[in-house]
């Protein structure tokens, strides 16, 4: 078959750090990536093939890529999908489709969804305007999210037990039960347009009980193969309920008693899915470009037992950024580090994160912890 060259012009929706680390395996393709985003000093704009300013709710905007491009995909949900859908109604190539993103963005159609298709889910209502009474009615302990805009866990509220009005969120929420987890766990999957799908080793979040931390991931996670099989087939049964095509981060929980729930899905490459780089034989990234080109999908096989550490600036961060402790990291064996570029640093702000590759999981996830106090952003002011 003849392929004209480039391979595919690609259209991103939004140019954070995801869309940087799709670049190298975009240009291995023979790709060329044209970011929209709002920030021109965003971590792809200086590195991508073309950039456009513009924010991802603009219907100007937003048409403007995706019709100087083959196929337009995302690095981020929050966009404007009644454009998008009109585009692709249009003939444009989006993926995944509007609709499915349409579907994720909001907790509740997201979670309605998966009850649909039958799949496990914690126990949840939908609650339009959350106040004691609401949650009280629902009981303790409980999770309350925004239904719309939330990320990094914002917009997530815990309460264990005693309910305080003022830790209410004000917006419509999905109430959901508190789930006694024993792992917290992860999988990337991709589906392409042909049909083939692909479902990478299941991860692990590590949280760090002394350091009161969640900043490490293990891959692959240590529970047994039953449960990774599950989990994986579990994954791939939550895209098919969301028609998804593209790739795909699941993330799951755990249960005590050994049961598999789903948490939520994300229509992209994912933080539980940078490992993929160094540890696997295609990574994430390309593996997203692959099924939105409806390419043959890559060999999701681990070569190496990996941890990752993500470098998160601090709570007070503010102003020009700061990292110490990067020629021990580099002198570390097995270790790669990825910068994300962003000159400035804000509280709890992505900045980048290291790759630790070792003989057995526990050895990569000890030197993943070892690296934690050494391998920081600091802030300068
Ligand atoms: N039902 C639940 N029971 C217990 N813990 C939960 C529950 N739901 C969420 N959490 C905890 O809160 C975290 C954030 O929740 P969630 O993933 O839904 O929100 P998010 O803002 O989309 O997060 P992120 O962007 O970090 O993935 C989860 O990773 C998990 O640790
Ligand atoms: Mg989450």
């Amino acid at each position: 078959m003849q392929r004209p060259f480039p391979t595919a012009k690609i259209g991103f929706l939004g140019g954070g750090q995801l869309a940087r680390m799709t670049l190298p395996a975009a240009a291995r393709l023979g790709c060329e990536i044209h970011v929209l985003d709002p920030d021109p000093k965003c971590p792809a704009a200086a590195l991508a093939q073309r950039f456009s300013c513009g924010s991802l709710t603009d219907p100007t905007a937003l048409r403007a890529l995706v019709e100087a491009n083959d196929v337009t995909t995302y690095e981020i949900e929050a966009v404007d999908t009644e454009i998008l859908k009109q585009l692709e109604a249009e003939g444009h190539k989006i993926l995944p489709s509007p609709k499915t993103v349409a579907t994720i963005q909001d907790k509740l159609i997201q979670k309605q969804a998966f009850a649909a298709a039958n799949l496990p889910t914690a126990p949840f209502v939908a609650a339009d305007s959350p106040d004691v009474d609401a949650l009280l009615a629902f009981g303790a302990p409980l999770v309350q999210k925004a239904r719309r805009g939330g990320y990094d866990g914002k917009g997530v509220v815990v309460f264990t037990d005693i309910i305080r009005e003022d830790r209410i969120l004000p917006v419509p929420s999905v109430l959901e039960a508190h789930v006694d987890f024993s792992h917290e766990l992860a999988v990337m999957v991709a589906r392409s347009p042909r049909g083939e799908t692909a479902c990478y080793p299941v991860v692990e979040m590590v949280f760090d009980a002394e350091a009161n931390l969640l900043d490490t991931l293990l891959a692959p996670a240590r529970v047994p193969e039953a449960v990774v099989r599950a989990a994986q087939a579990l994954a791939l049964d939550a895209v098919r309920a969301l028609d998804g095509v593209g790739l795909f981060g699941v993330e799951l929980f755990l249960t005590r008693e050994g049961d598999l729930l789903l948490n939520e899905v994300a229509p992209r490459s994912h933080n539980s899915g940078h490992w993929t780089t160094e540890a696997c034989l295609t990574s994430q990234f390309e593996q997203h470009l692959r099924a939105i080109l409806d390419l043959p999908l890559g060999s999701t096989t681990q070569l190496r037992p990996a941890a990752m550490l993500n470098l998160v600036a601090g709570p007070k961060a503010q102003g020009a950024a700061t990292l110490s402790g990067l020629e021990t990291a580099l002198a570390t064996p097995g270790c790669t580090v990825h910068l994300y570029g962003k000159a400035e640093a804000r509280p709890f702000r992505k900045m980048g994160h290291a790759t630790l590759l070792s003989e057995s999981p526990e050895a990569a996830l000890a030197a993943a912890q070892g690296l934690r106090d050494v391998l920081r952003f600091g802030e300068s002011s």
